[in-house]
Order: structure tokens, then sequence, then C-alpha cells
């Protein structure tokens, strides 16, 4: 028995799979943030960003101080899972400082829940748009506070 010698175009693949693995270890070594698995499978660091954001939303106990009536309102209709803010988009800065309005709403946020999408949920009320009263407006036959009720 002779000495094993590597057929050449195997040792080629060898050479090719030890530079592949190399480099991924290298690239690996300079492209992992430092604070990579400190606590987990993410990056440590960005909890301290993301607990650093300033808040944009004020959320529905804020708006309790001066527009107590609406709160009741909605609770009591089929919106009272409902946010405010997801209607009237952030509101911090008017919270703060009922100067700054917050912005004016168009019948389009109500598309955005209620356009029949097949990926919605089946009990979840849709309507296809432009067969539902099309040319007037939502809040023409709904109280977007008490969706059930005419104005
Ligand atoms: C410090 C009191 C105060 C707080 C807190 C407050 N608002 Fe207001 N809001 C006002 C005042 C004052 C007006 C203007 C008077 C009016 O038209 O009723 C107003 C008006 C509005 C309007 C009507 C704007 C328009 O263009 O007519 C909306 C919508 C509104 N607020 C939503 C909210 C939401 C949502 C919150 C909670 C995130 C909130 N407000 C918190 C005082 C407040
Ligand atoms: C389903 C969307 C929706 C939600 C949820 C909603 N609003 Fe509204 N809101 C509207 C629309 C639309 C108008 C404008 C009414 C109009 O133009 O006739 C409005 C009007 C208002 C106004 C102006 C005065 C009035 O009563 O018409 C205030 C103040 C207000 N909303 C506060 C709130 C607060 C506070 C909450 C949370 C408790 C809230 N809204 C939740 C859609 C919504
Ligand atoms: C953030 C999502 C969202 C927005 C925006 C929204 N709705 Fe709703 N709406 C709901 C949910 C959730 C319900 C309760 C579940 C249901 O009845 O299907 C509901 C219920 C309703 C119902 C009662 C359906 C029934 O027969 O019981 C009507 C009507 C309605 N919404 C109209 C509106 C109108 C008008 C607007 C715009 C002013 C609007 N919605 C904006 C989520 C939304
Ligand atoms: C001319 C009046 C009118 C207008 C405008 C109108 N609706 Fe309605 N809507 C009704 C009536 C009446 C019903 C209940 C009977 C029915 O389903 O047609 C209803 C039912 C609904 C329902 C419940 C559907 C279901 O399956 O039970 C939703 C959701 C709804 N409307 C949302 C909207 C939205 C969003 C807009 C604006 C794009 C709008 N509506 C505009 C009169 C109106």
């Amino acid at each position: 028995m002779g000495r094993f010698k590597m057929p050449p175009q195997i040792f080629r693949l060898v050479l090719l799979t030890i530079g592949i693995v190399v480099s991924y270890l290298i690239a690996r070594q300079l492209l992992t943030p430092a604070s990579f698995r400190d606590y987990g499978f993410y990056r440590g660091d960005a909890l301290e960003e993301m607990a650093s954001r300033t808040p944009v939303f004020a959320g529905k106990k804020s708006c309790d101080e001066c527009h107590s009536e609406v709160l009741l309102k909605l609770a009591k209709g089929d919106h009272k899972t409902l946010s405010c803010e997801g209607c009237h988009g952030v509101s911090r800065d008017h919270a703060g400082n009922p100067d700054i309005t917050p912005i004016k709403l168009t019948g389009s946020h109500c598309i955005r829940c209620h356009e029949a999408n097949p990926s919605r949920p089946a009990w979840f009320h849709q309507i296809t748009v432009k067969n539902h009263y099309a040319e007037q407006k939502c809040t023409e036959c709904h109280v977007p506070h008490q969706p059930n009720e005419v104005p």
C-alpha cells in the first residue's frame, strides 16, 4: 500500500472549503456587533436605544382629562376596543398643548380597517367601498365614536 495521495481536484475542493469557512469566520468576527448575545439572540444595546426614543403616542388615558365625554361614548359602541390615536394619529403634542390640533381626518381612515379583504377574519364587519354608498362620506351615516348610530 503506497502513501495516500489526494487527487488534485479533491485537494482544490478542500482548499476552497477552507477558504469559504475562514472568510465566513473573519466576516462574522468583523460584522457581529459588540453587544450581540449579551442577553439573547439580539443586540444588547438595542434595548437601551429603544428605551431612549421619545414616545409619540399619548395613550387613551391622557385624552380622558379633556375629552372624557368622547371616551364614555366610545366605550359604549362597537369601536370600544380602538385607541383614539389609531384614528386621530399621534397626538402627544396635542395632549401637551391643545393649540396643536391633531391632523384632520378624511374618510379614508375608515377604509383602512373596513375595506373588504380576504385576509381579515370573517367576523370582522367589512364593506366593499364602491358598493357601499360610495358617493357619500362615512361620517354622514355613521358616528365615528359610535359607529352603529346615525348622526
Ligand atoms: C389638555 C387638554 C386636552 C388633552 C389632554 C387632549 N385634548 Fe384634544 N382638544 C383639546 C382642546 C381644547 C381642543 C379644541 C376644542 C375643541 O374643538 O373641542 C381639542 C380638540 C381635539 C380634536 C378636534 C380637533 C379639530 O380639528 O377639531 C381632536 C380630534 C382631539 N382633540 C383629540 C385628542 C386626543 C386623541 C387626545 C389624547 C391623545 C386629546 N385630544 C387630548 C384639549 C385636549
Ligand atoms: C374610528 C375612528 C375614531 C376613533 C377610534 C376616535 N375618533 Fe375621534 N373622531 C373621529 C372622526 C372621523 C371625527 C370627526 C367627526 C366629523 O367630522 O364629524 C372625530 C372627532 C373627534 C373630536 C372632535 C369633536 C367631536 O366630538 O366631533 C374629538 C375631540 C375626538 N374625536 C376625540 C377622540 C378621542 C378622545 C378618542 C378616544 C377616546 C377618539 N376621538 C376616538 C374618529 C375617531
Ligand atoms: C383601527 C381600525 C378601525 C378603524 C380605523 C375604524 N373601525 Fe369601525 N370597527 C373596528 C372594529 C374593531 C369594530 C368592531 C368589530 C366589528 O363590529 O366588526 C368596528 C365596527 C364598526 C361598525 C359596526 C359594524 C356592525 O355592524 O356592528 C361600523 C358601522 C364601523 N365600524 C364603521 C366605521 C367608520 C365609519 C369608521 C371611520 C370613521 C371606522 N369604522 C373606522 C375597527 C375600525
Ligand atoms: C348613506 C349612508 C351610509 C354611508 C355613506 C356609509 N354607510 Fe356604512 N352602513 C350604512 C347602513 C345603513 C349600514 C347597515 C346596513 C348595510 O349593511 O348596508 C351600514 C353598514 C356598515 C358596516 C357594517 C357592514 C356589515 O357587514 O354589517 C360597516 C363596517 C360600514 N357600514 C362602514 C362604512 C364605511 C367605512 C363608510 C365610508 C367608506 C360607510 N360605511 C359609509 C350606511 C352608510
